[in-house]
């Protein structure tokens, strides 16, 4: 599959979750975002994505492209095309409701537990996407590159370098270390690995299979999502037990900040949002945050400095940091939002602390997409305590909407905030660091002056993903050139 030096490289985007269909977390909305961009650019894109039941009912003009039989995950798995809601871009639907038809989450029952059987449900993802990068693809669209996500496509790579014949580049993009789909040793026969496989030089982690590992093992590229995370994933503290392999593979790692869906993320024209406002117009953000107060059961004042925050409430995100520094925090004059799920022991801290000052701390535990838009939006600043953020989006939102963001310098918050210009930056990551952060801030907000300049900064900053899709196309283009 020699890509001529006039054509673009055709790129297979392979990924557990897409916005608008289906999300859990930013992998959505890069997976929305990035392949229309490639697009632009004149890249012909196919993504594949599971039939989960969210899928198959908003995908548009679905039809049906291929039936597969006997794959080791199931008898018959039929493959739909189909395009994406908004921007039109290809789908391609893995329609097998014995391991996806199902409700809950992508990856959890309703229960919050994983599915038992996540090691057949993604080997499938990945296998899928290896056939439609092999010469033995049913479709006409044979991929130059295939461009995996995350330990749930991860596999495609290994299954790829173990089949005959001529067959796409395979890329492998990080967006978060922590999640690395282990599994028990025996799970590599079941899904067709080589048992030799089963190796330090392979897919094998610390006695365990990974999936994770066979992709970062078995890619010709691997890319994660912004340029300082790429470093800190080489060293102990934010390897993750990975950061061997990742230093002898350094001259294959390329760190690419992610860009935002600047039209699904624009203050001017959000349908969740209760006014439209810009740079140069900046009264309906009150009128957001008046909205947000009301929404959050908070005196509605415009004037009261008013503490955004939305995420997952896991470890990572630093919400305990939040928690920690409460207290001391409240005795100001100040609002606090956190729209989030996760740890239930967390989730309790929050919905205890709006408890104990209902007037000032307003907490949603779940998940909503239009609620987090007037967050980003009615919010002053939005806090990000990250411990370790590969890329990180909901900073860059909040820039754009006028909402300085408050983070740890770690990770990709640190390469698209810059303290005291469209935001504010700590470090070291403790309680002190972020109450001084917090403290900046609001010293920075009393300025109206000031705190005008920094909300500009940050609107004007370009955010969009043109510059990031060009980094990704020269990728593809350069992994190509040797073929
Ligand atoms: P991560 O992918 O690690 O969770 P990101 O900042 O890259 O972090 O992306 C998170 C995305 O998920 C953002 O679009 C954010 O607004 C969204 N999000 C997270 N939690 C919620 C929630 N409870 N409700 C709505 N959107 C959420
Ligand atoms: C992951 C990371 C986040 C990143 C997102 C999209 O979930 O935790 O930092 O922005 O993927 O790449």
């Amino acid at each position: 599959m020699a890509t001529s030096k006039t054509r673009n490289p055709r790129v297979l985007f392979v990924t557990p979750e897409i916005h608008p269909l289906i999300k859990t977390g930013g992998l959505a909305d890069v997976s929305g975002a990035l392949p229309a961009a490639l697009r632009e650019l004149g890249v012909e894109t196919r993504v594949l994505v599971p039939g989960y039941p969210k899928v198959l009912a908003g995908a548009r003009n679905k039809r049906l492209s291929h039936t597969f039989h006997d794959l080791p995950e199931a008898d018959e798995v039929r493959l739909l095309s189909a395009s994406l809601p908004g921007s039109g871009v290809p789908l391609l639907i893995i329609d097998c409701p014995l391991l996806y038809q199902r409700d809950g989450g992508p990856y959890q029952n309703p229960a919050g537990v994983d599915w038992p059987d996540n090691a057949q449900r993604f080997a499938l993802l990945s296998r899928i996407g290896a056939i439609l990068g092999s010469d033995a693809s049913p479709l006409s669209f044979h991929p130059d590159i295939v461009h995996c996500n995350d330990w749930q496509s991860a596999l495609a790579p290994a299954f790829l370098h173990f089949m005959p014949g001529k067959k796409a580049a395979t890329v492998m993009t990080l967006h978060n270390l922590a999640f690395q789909g282990i599994f028990p040793p025996h799970i590599v026969a079941e899904v067709g690995l080589p048992p030799a496989s089963f190796s330090i030089e392979g897919v094998e982690y610390y006695g365990n299979f990974s999936t994770l590992k066979a992709g970062l093992y078995y890619a010709d590229h691997i890319t994660t999502v912004s340029p300082t995370y790429a470093r800190e994933i080489q060293q102990e503290a934010l390897g993750f037990g990975m950061q061997g392999l990742l230093a002898r593979r350094s001259d294959k790692l390329t760190g690419i900040v992610n860009g935002i869906d600047t039209g699904d993320w624009n203050p001017a024209a959000d349908p969740h949002l209760v006014q439209g406002y810009d740079a140069g117009q900046m009264a309906g953000k009150t009128a957001n945050k008046l909205a947000l107060q009301e929404k959050m059961g908070l005196k509605r004042d415009p004037d009261i400095p008013l503490l955004g925050m939305i995420s997952r409430i896991t470890h990572q995100k630093g919400g305990d940091l939040l928690l920690e520094i409460a207290p001391q925090l409240l005795q100001e004059n100040v609002q606090i939002v956190l729209l989030g799920t996760g740890e239930t022991a967390l989730e309790n801290g929050f919905r205890n602390l709006a408890h104990a000052h209902p007037d000032k701390v307003g907490v949603t535990i779940g998940f909503n997409e239009g609620l987090s838009h007037l967050v980003e939006a009615g919010a002053d600043m939005f806090l990000m305590p990250s411990r370790f953020e590969p890329c990180g989006l909901n900073q860059m939102y909040s820039q754009r909407y006028g909402t300085p963001p408050l983070v740890h310098a770690t990770g990709g918050l640190a390469d698209t905030v810059v303290d005291g210009v469209t935001g504010f930056v700590f470090e070291p990551m403790t309680a002190e660091g972020f109450f001084g952060c917090i403290q900046r801030a609001l010293a920075a907000y009393r300025d109206k002056k000031v705190w005008g300049k920094i909300q500009r900064n940050g609107m004007e900053r370009d955010s969009s993903w043109k510059k990031s899709a060009e980094d990704y196309l020269a990728l593809y283009k350069s992994m190509l050139g040797g073929r």
